[in-house]
């Protein structure tokens, strides 16, 4: 449970223009937002990239580099920086576990989504950005998600990622957060990041399959991000590989066919499983065939289309334990979620089997005509919330606030 120093949730009448940098699991996303005080009138102009596969595992500097290059193109495609003397607030959206002793600053804890890049774990990973821009924020995607939502949608009670990454943002007082020394009053609101995909690493609670303590095993973090694994896009497609040759080595499935290709580790994306999920059988025979290179008979196609509903259907009830979890300590019983993520936008059961779920843990009444606590699509996180936040803070700054806030 990471302290944001976001006190409290936007008005809707922030305004001003920042950029914000989005270093996502899979892109870098670069955004000028200009905040006009009213919801609905926001511009974005962005760019975004796809992160090369060397990078996630490469070392600090060409991490670094990468992002300041990109940063900079993008101010020059823009003109922000010839005329300008003032230099442009930053909002710095970085999707990993950082523990936050200032709203500028970032100590990353650990690398999480299969990322293993050398040299920036333990420092600040905003400190290479306050170079480049007038660095306000820096901010995690799930906060993002949760300021961008209530800008717009003032229901919203929860920011959540359910992607190749889980977690949660909700509001907390900052009388109930023991661990921070502050003289804020107790009521004052700060959103917490959960960091919930680090729930379990203790492995007291969730039962693991064999599947899930290889996927842990050969990950670049053993033993970290334990719930996460078991219910995020990331990992879903290779629960789904690693129980297709469990069963192929026992000659129970594909039973004399070669599948060595399918040893390539996450060779499988969790897209499939969404396709075996909403196709008819005979498009997701052709689809196995295409993926495994093997012959597939209709019987094995059921049996493959079951697999990815089970895998599926474990991870939507796990990702509805961190928010009824949060619903539950703070008696929140009506709201909406804000989500993000490929696995809340694509896959096609998702948002169903989550709503079940929670409200199984949450007891709803059966004969309910509606659900109490939806899920949302959020609004832009990473770019909207990003800069939302920095004009929050930029305000308090203003206003003579110097809580969570480092010395200028
Ligand atoms: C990270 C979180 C992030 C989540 C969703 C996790 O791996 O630790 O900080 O919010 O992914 O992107």
């Amino acid at each position: 449970m990471n302290v944001t120093w976001v006190l409290g949730l936007p008005s809707g009448h922030e305004i001003g223009e920042f950029v914000t940098v989005d270093l996502g699991g899979t892109n870098l996303r670069v955004c000028l937002v200009r905040l006009k005080g009213q919801p609905e009138e926001i511009d974005v102009k962005q760019h975004a990239c796809r992160l090369p596969p060397t990078i996630k595992t490469g070392d600090a500097r060409a991490l670094w580099n990468f992002l300041t290059d990109s940063l900079e193109e993008f101010l020059k495609a823009h003109q922000l920086t010839a005329n300008r003397k003032d230099r442009l607030p930053l909002g710095f959206c970085f999707s990993y576990p950082a523990s936050q002793e200032y709203i500028d600053h970032g100590k990353l804890k650990t690398w999480t989504k299969g990322f293993d890049i050398d040299g920036v774990e333990g420092g600040d990973a905003a400190a290479q950005l306050r170079n480049a821009l007038e660095l306000v924020a820096l901010v995690n995607d799930t906060t993002g998600a949760m300021v961008a939502s209530a800008y717009k949608d003032p229901k919203t009670i929860i920011g959540a990622i359910f992607g190749t990454g889980c977690n949660a943002a909700y509001v907390e007082n900052v009388g109930s957060i023991s661990k921070l020394q502050t003289n804020l009053p107790p009521d004052t609101p700060m959103v917490i990041n959960c960091e919930y995909g680090a729930f379990d690493n203790a492995h007291c609670v969730l039962p693991r399959t064999k599947y899930d303590l290889i996927i842990d095993k050969e990950s670049p973090r053993p033993g970290e991000q334990s719930f996460e694994k078991m219910s995020a896009g990331l990992y879903l497609g290779e629960i789904f590989r690693l129980i297709i040759l469990d069963l192929h080595d026992k000659g129970l499935l594909f039973p004399g066919q070669d599948l060595t290709d399918l040893n390539e580790p996450y060779k499988l994306d969790t897209g499939l499983l969404s396709d075996l999920e909403d196709d008819p059988l005979d498009a997701c025979c052709a689809r196995l065939k295409e993926c495994l290179g093997i012959h597939v008979t209709l019987s094995e196609t059921k049996m493959a289309c079951f697999l990815a509903s089970v895998i599926a259907n474990r991870g939507a009830r796990l990702c509805s334990c961190g928010i009824a979890a949060i619903c539950r300590m703070k008696n929140i019983t009506s709201g909406h979620v804000a989500a993000d993520g490929t696995v809340a936008n694509k896959h096609p059961k998702f948002k169903e089997r989550w709503a079940k779920a929670l409200g199984e843990i949450l007891r709803w009444d059966k004969d309910r005509r509606e659900d109490p606590i939806i899920i949302t699509s959020a609004e832009d996180g990473s770019g909207v919330g990003a800069a939302v936040v920095s004009a929050m803070t930029l305000y308090r700054i203003h206003q003579g606030s110097t809580d969570g806030v480092q010395e200028r």
